[in-house]
């Protein structure tokens, strides 16, 4: 699955290590994310799955530096195409928002302005970043609504927001994004509130944009299909911890850690009929409160099948299990 577009850049272009991202609340330190390291590599597409409320959103935010208060990262470092940004300032961070690293958000139709048809947006941010004057900028425009299946581009340029549907109106924001050729694209839940034919649309348009440019997708999502579709590897996250990371193949035929084989389990498999789908018992820990212990442990089989006691005391590191996959979880301590 990996496109190898860009096999002769050795570097990652993309290279988190060890990001803490916590939130300052009454309640008390949301450890929302709390450690975590991943790299993508040019024209690669990593997943982040994981229950909701793990970090999954915050980690991207972070990439992008938009954490606001009560929030901040902590610590570590974010390496894009070899510079960190952790040390650039707002100024710089917003040049490389809008022309490196582009980002689609869950609620698309929200990013778009009312008062502005489709068109001058799209063409807005060409003139913006890539210095077009207004004439090429609306051309330029056109010819990007039509990439992104826009029927009829040239007259639906004209149309405003709420003139066209949700998933149009997705494929705009797509089209904006896209228009400036980031190096790296941030796709949180892309495609959640869109219906399934759409869905697979955007997604293969994503594909064909990788394919083209070599963009690197980090793309994060619930769907276990969407990863098995779009990913080269796929890092597990729950409680604002890397649990597991692979490539897609071994994750789902050789998956290690009790959490993502407990996912894995729950989801429906195509063309096979369940009539209850096997859900996680309990529910993610309150990131306020932590034991310095596994974060899985509470709910996890395995702890309890093989009576391990280690679990409920020390917190397990990320194991190797085999090459290029890593596991938390003190079952694989002897492959270390
Ligand atoms: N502004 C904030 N203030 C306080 N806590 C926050 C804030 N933003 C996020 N959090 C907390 O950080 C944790 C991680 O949130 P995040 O949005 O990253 O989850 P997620 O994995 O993206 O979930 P989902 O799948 O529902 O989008 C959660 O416990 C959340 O409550
Ligand atoms: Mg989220």
């Amino acid at each position: 699955m990996t496109k190898n577009k860009h096999k002769d850049k050795k570097g990652p272009l993309l290279d988190v290590k060890k990001l803490k991202t916590y939130f300052y609340t009454e309640e008390g330190v949301v450890h929302a994310v709390d450690g975590v390291d991943f790299h993508i590599m040019p024209g690669e597409t990593l997943a982040i799955v994981g229950e909701s409320g793990c970090g999954k959103s915050v980690t991207s935010l972070s990439v992008m530096q938009l954490i606001g208060q009560p929030g901040e990262i902590i610590e570590g470092e974010i390496f894009f195409n070899g510079e960190n940004l952790l040390a650039k300032s707002e100024y710089e961070m917003c040049k490389v928002r809008g022309n490196q690293i582009a980002m689609i958000f869950q609620q698309p139709s929200g990013c778009l302005n009312p008062v502005f048809d489709i068109g001058y947006q799209v063409a807005e941010v060409l003139e913006v970043h890539q210095a077009l004057g207004e004439e090429t900028g609306r051309k330029r425009a056109v010819e990007w609504l039509s990439k992104v299946g826009i029927p009829d581009a040239e007259k639906k340029s004209s149309a405003f927001p709420h003139e066209i549907s949700g998933g149009q109106a997705q494929r705009v924001m797509i089209a904006m994004m896209l228009s400036n050729l980031p190096d790296l694209l941030i796709a949180d839940e892309p495609t959640t509130a869109l219906d399934v034919t759409i869905q697979a649309q955007i997604l293969e348009l994503m594909d064909k944009m990788q394919d083209q440019f070599g963009t690197s997708i980090l793309v994060i999502t619930h769907d276990m299909g969407i990863v098995a579709e779009m990913a080269d590897r796929v890092a597990v996250m729950y409680a604002g911890q890397i649990v597991e990371q692979a490539s897609v193949f071994e994750l789902f035929d050789n998956s290690k850690h009790p959490y993502t084989t407990a996912l894995l389990a729950s989801i429906p498999i195509l063309g096979e009929r369940k009539e209850k789908l096997s859900t996680i018992p309990g529910s993610v820990p309150n990131l306020v409160d932590l034991p310095p212990a596994c974060r899985f442990a509470p709910r996890c089989q395995v702890r309890l099948e093989k009576q391990m006691t280690r679990c409920t005391e020390e917190m397990p590191p990320l194991f190797n299990v085999t090459d290029n996959h890593i596991a938390r979880c003190w079952v694989y301590e002897d492959k270390k």
